[in-house]
């Protein structure tokens, strides 16, 4: 293949805690061969012991909650595909850590409870899919498990996400009684315990399905829209797969999907150009950076998605924020449990880069430095309090903590126009306790948060008399970020919506790039 870049998928997985993305990865790495089936219900339970440690251990010491990546590979007619798996989060909380991660892949594939259907996390999350056009793959998970019929899923999907939905197979017999899946492309059936044979065929073949089944699997088949490759990749279209993630059922039909139809690397946007994976020289981006991996060395890594090129090892690279070229000597690759270092790397993967702090969220890295990647956003926070010191002379220390922690991206810092006490603003809870520890344990800064009077926040934009208009009237609801735009702090959605309205010639922005 002449662009090596083609052969990458790189994909995040979103769902609601408890939809079962850590069975799915699981079950997805097996397949792909990074880990192997001995020993697995033991990997399995040590992996979530590591996993709920790690996270103790996290909350502890006030370091980011992990979002790794998982490569793995699997064989087409000769042809290598390479999955980037990039896993976000999967505890109650979201933090903008997830919605980062979602700049940085092609494609997602989203897990659903069957039992459960879409809750509003996913919702949100599915618009940031939504956002940056990233198309989906549904996965409805557990139909093995009592759960809804088939037919109110999808259309939940279709109406709750406003697209058309695709069903490629179809549940037999789903909850109590679940028989198989039929998978709609090959007209096979199988079940998933008991001997793994083929028990199902085509309607009329031998053994046929059940009666009882064939007229609700007509109407799937002709009472939804054809999949369409282009309306998938351009976000109208979800593919959707029935499976049990636990008893690895649908998982294959799920993976060769993605290599199937999920998009190699695609263009990024920098201003007005898009840079291809074909462009000329190495570039990437930065859209993770995770500080204190190890805790007996103050090392960082910072997460690039690489958007072109090929990187050999050793390799120099201008970060956008540095001005001067660093050489990458221990680039690092991430494999379901391993670290290794890369000698090359292809466009569409993610190499983390040690650094001691001069690498940020939201950097540029290439070759002639010429090149700015734009789109990496910052969220508007949904929860916000007052920063309150506790020894008053530690002002300047919190101030470049809070700088600090906002660079990174672990909170968002505003500095009110009227009155000195900072408000920081997360997207999920979580944020304010690792903010708090960490303030604590880094720069020995103690530090309580107590409720600000504002439930979100927006972005100003606009100019002349009607700014300065909006101004005056506001100064109570008016802070600076970290970058010293213009931000509107208000009491409720409520009160978002109606300064819209009273201000037609202003933009009112959720979202702020970086
Ligand atoms: P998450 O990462 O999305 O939070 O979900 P996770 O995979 O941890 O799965 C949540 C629970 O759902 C787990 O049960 C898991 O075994 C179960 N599960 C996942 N996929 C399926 C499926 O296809 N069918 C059924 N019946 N269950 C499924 P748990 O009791 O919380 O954990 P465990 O005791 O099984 O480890």
């Amino acid at each position: 293949m002449s662009n090596p870049g083609n052969s990458r998928r790189t994909f995040a997985i979103i769902s609601h805690p408890d939809a079962g993305k850590t069975t799915l990865t699981e079950k997805l790495l097996l397949q792909g061969g990074a880990i192997h089936l001995a020993g697995e219900v033991k990997a399995r339970g040590q992996a979530r012991r590591a996993r709920s440690d790690w996270m103790k251990i996290e909350q502890q010491r006030g370091i980011s909650v992990t979002s790794s990546v998982m490569t793995f590979e699997k064989e087409y007619d000769g042809e290598t595909i390479t999955f980037n798996l990039l896993d976000t989060p999967g505890h109650e909380d979201f933090s903008e850590d997830t919605y980062r991660t979602l700049t940085a892949v092609d494609s997602a594939v989203m897990v659903i409870d069957a039992a459960k259907g879409i809750e509003p996390q996913t919702r949100k999350l599915f618009e940031v899919c939504r956002l940056r056009s990233v198309p989906i793959i549904t996965f409805i998970n557990k139909v093995d498990r009592e759960g809804r019929p088939g037919f109110e899923l999808l259309d939940e999907v279709a109406e709750m996400l406003a697209l058309d939905v695709s069903p490629q197979g179809w549940p037999i017999g789903m909850g109590g009684q679940f028989e198989g899946i039929l998978d709609f492309a090959s007209g096979e059936a199988s079940r998933p315990e008991g001997p793994s044979k083929e028990f199902l065929g085509k309607r009329d073949a031998d053994p046929a399905i059940p009666e009882e089944w064939t007229e609700e699997i007509e109407l799937a088949q002709i009472g939804y829209p054809e999949f369409d490759l282009e309306a998938y990749r351009n976000g109208d279209l979800t593919p959707v797969y029935f499976g049990s993630a636990l008893k690895n059922f649908g998982v294959t039909e799920l993976i060769d999907a993605i290599a199937k139809h999920a998009p190699p690397p695609r263009p990024q946007p920098a201003g007005e150009e898009q840079i291809a994976p074909s462009h000329d020289e190495v570039t990437g981006f930065i859209f993770k950076v995770q500080a204190n991996m190890d805790p007996n060395h103050r090392d960082r890594i910072a997460f690039m998605r690489q958007v072109s090129g090929t990187f050999k090892r050793g390799m120099k690279l201008t970060p956008s924020g540095l001005g001067k070229p660093i050489a990458i000597h221990s680039p690092i690759l991430f494999f379901a449990q391993d670290r290794e270092i890369a000698d090359t790397a292809e466009a569409g993967d993610i190499i983390g880069i040690p650094n001691h702090g001069t690498l940020r969220v939201g950097d540029t890295l290439s070759e002639k430095d010429k090149v700015r990647f734009t789109g990496l956003p910052n969220f508007a926070p949904e929860i916000l309090r007052r920063v309150q010191l506790k020894d008053p002379t530690k002002t300047k220390q919190l101030r470049k903590a809070l700088d600090d922690l906002s660079e990174e991206g672990v909170i968002q810092v505003f500095y009110p126009e009227l009155g000195a006490q900072h408000i920081v603003g997360v997207v999920g809870q979580l944020q304010l306790e690792v903010l708090i520890s960490r303030l604590s344990a880094e720069y020995k800064v103690e530090a309580g948060l107590e409720a600000a009077p504002f439930a979100t926040a927006r972005w100003i934009k606009g100019e002349g008399q009607a700014l300065a208009d909006f101004e005056n009237f506001n100064r109570a609801n008016l802070a600076k970020d970290r970058d010293g735009d213009l931000v509107f702090m208000a009491k409720s959605p409520w009160d978002v919506n109606y300064q819209e309205e009273k201000n037609p010639e202003l933009t009112f922005s959720a979202t702020k790039e970086r």
